[in-house]
């Protein structure tokens, strides 16, 4: 068992090497390497995350794994290969920019492959084996431990491009979710190793639906959480590319807002703004939704006063104070009786 996991491991450690030398040194793999330098990418960054290119073949790793005697079975249960019904072997990846995906020792057990045209899907993922547990691998993790330690932070990207660019603007704590939903074990693995996670998701409504329900995830596993705002359609690797690392890391990471904040912000996209009948609704939902819960006074008032200055024209602070209070009762009320009748009843008789 252990054995063949480690023969799983050398077969993409070699895969990894192999696709990153054949981007960087033969014409074949050229336009790959341009590809990534156009999206600013340096050669020093490609070297670092072992970035590579599967060429448009159907085995080239694959013969390249049998010249080299690895057994293929094995690389087959890895998920290099696949098996042909006539006999022999063809690749998983085919055209593709390839992205090797290590473990918590810092060893490839999967690859992430990335199109550079328009097919689907985007990314292509090696699938779930015996070494690549989805739920359990964030992407980066292995190298920026050291980080994550020193500063006991965490620096949280949807994508792989954002965690790349991310750590050579410097911020060296910089891990990626696996693209599918961050599960409770990610949650744990990253309370174990770090007091605080800045989220750092795409600006778009995807990513920041994502930020919002990975919030309270990561709230309950007892992480202390920021989220950063990008602007709208811009992810955290857009924004580099127009505006720079150092606005990046300034800007954006380090202006990383508190939850309430958050989801006020977030609640104002389902807002238009513009009249007062909206200002009014948003107003109040803001104050039952977000204020109300809010569980110290002090940062309760503080919200409310935000909200009451810049909506002063609505409604007065004194006003909003009054109807959190009868919110507040109302959801007490609520908690202490539950909405179950029964319930009730037995209050009601004893
Ligand atoms: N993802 C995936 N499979 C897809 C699409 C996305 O696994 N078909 C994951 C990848 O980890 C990707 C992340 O979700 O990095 C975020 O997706 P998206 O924002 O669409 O991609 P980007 O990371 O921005 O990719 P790029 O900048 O290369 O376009
Ligand atoms: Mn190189
Ligand atoms: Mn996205
Ligand atoms: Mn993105
Ligand atoms: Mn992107």
């Amino acid at each position: 068992r252990q054995q063949e996991k480690e023969q799983i491991i050398k077969g993409h450690e070699f895969a990894a090497k192999l696709y990153h030398y054949f981007m960087g040194n033969t014409a074949e793999g050229k336009h790959a390497l341009d590809y990534l330098r156009s999206r600013g990418f340096t050669d020093s960054l490609i070297d670092t995350f072992q970035i590579g290119y599967a060429p448009a073949r159907w085995d080239f790793l694959a013969s390249y794994l049998e010249k080299r005697e690895f057994p293929m079975p094995l690389m087959e249960k890895g998920a290099l290969v696949a098996a042909k019904s006539s006999g022999g072997y063809v690749d998983k990846f085919r055209d593709r920019i390839m992205f090797p995906i290590r473990d918590a020792k810092g060893q490839v057990i999967a690859f992430a492959g990335r199109t550079m045209g328009n097919e689907q899907p985007k990314y292509l993922n090696s699938p779930e084996t015996a070494l690549f547990r989805k739920s359990k691998v964030l992407y980066n993790f292995h190298a920026a431990r050291a980080e994550i330690k020193r500063t006991s932070r965490i620096v949280l990207f949807e994508g792989y491009a954002d965690v790349i660019k991310a750590w050579s603007a410097g911020v060296h704590n910089a891990v990626g979710g696996m693209g599918t939903a961050l599960t409770e074990d990610h949650a744990l693995l990253m309370r174990r190793n770090a007091e605080q996670v800045v989220l750092c998701y795409d600006g778009d409504d995807a990513g920041q639906s994502a930020a919002f329900k990975n919030l309270g995830m990561l709230l309950k596993a007892g992480l202390d959480v920021k989220i950063a705002m990008l602007p709208n359609r811009l992810d955290p690797d857009d924004y580099m590319e127009k505006y720079g690392p150092d606005r990046f890391r300034t800007e954006i990471v380090e202006g990383a807002v508190p939850p309430e904040k958050f989801k006020l912000l977030h609640l104002r996209r389902n807002f238009n703004l513009q009249d007062n009948e909206a200002k009014l609704r948003y107003v109040r939902t803001a104050i039952r939704e977000v204020i109300a819960t809010i569980e110290s006074p002090t940062g309760r008032e503080h919200y409310l006063k935000e909200l009451a200055s810049e909506f002063s024209a609505i409604s007065s602070f004194e006003s909003m104070k009054q109807e959190m209070h009868e919110i507040r009762e109302q959801q007490q009320k609520k908690q202490r009786y539950g909405d179950n009748n029964d319930i009730s009843w037995n209050n009601v008789r004893n």
